[in-house]
């Protein structure tokens, strides 16, 4: 089990530079990665990630999930933030672009990104990241906004691509119920 959350300060810069970065993220992903182990349960493993990423950065303003609820339709799931869209269909939006094409989008400015679904109109930048199960098959995406324009780089993306692809082997289990 983690012992503790890094907590960013989100009084002052909210932009970390390359190194510091790099240093938070490989923190975060060990974290990440001793929280769950032996717990196969993917639901508690999207909340865990959605937890110590968005307390981590200080550029991170809206981090969750959306997950594959029908061939072309997303449902939101763990989240912290404000108040995300509910319901994105696969033709709309960064996340849906990403579950289309099943890559990574990478979007500087959120208002020049055709289609873009602005849920808070405070976010600026964003990242959205597909999560593929052990098969392959797309189960959900991770949405990372941000108020800082063009927050996001390779970096966000090689470290959101390896912790999500911590998930790939855990299932969605039913739930026991008593008596
Ligand atoms: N920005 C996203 C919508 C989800 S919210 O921002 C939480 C998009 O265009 O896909």
């Amino acid at each position: 089990m983690a012992e503790q959350t890094l907590v960013a300060d989100r009084t002052g810069e909210l932009r970390m530079d390359a190194a510091a970065k790099e240093e938070r993220y490989r923190e975060v992903a060990m974290m990440i990665e001793s929280a769950m182990e032996g717990e196969p349960d993917l639901l508690a493993g999207m909340t865990t990630v959605v937890c110590l990423l968005h307390n981590a950065f200080p550029y991170f303003y809206w981090t969750g999930f959306y997950r594959r609820v029908g061939p072309a339709r997303l449902l939101v799931g763990p989240y912290q933030g404000t108040m995300g869209c509910l319901e994105i269909q696969f033709a709309s939006g960064v996340c849906g672009a990403a579950a289309r094409e099943r890559r990574t989008q990478l979007v500087t400015d959120v208002h020049a990104f055709p289609g873009h679904i602005a849920c808070d109109s405070a976010s600026a930048s964003e990242i959205v990241v597909p999560v593929l199960d052990a098969r392959g098959d797309l189960i959900a995406v991770l949405d990372v906004d941000s108020t800082v324009p063009a927050a996001f780089d390779e970096t966000d993306q090689r470290w959101l691509e390896h912790i999500v692809g911590m998930l790939r082997e855990k299932e969605a289990l039913p739930v026991a119920s008593a008596g």
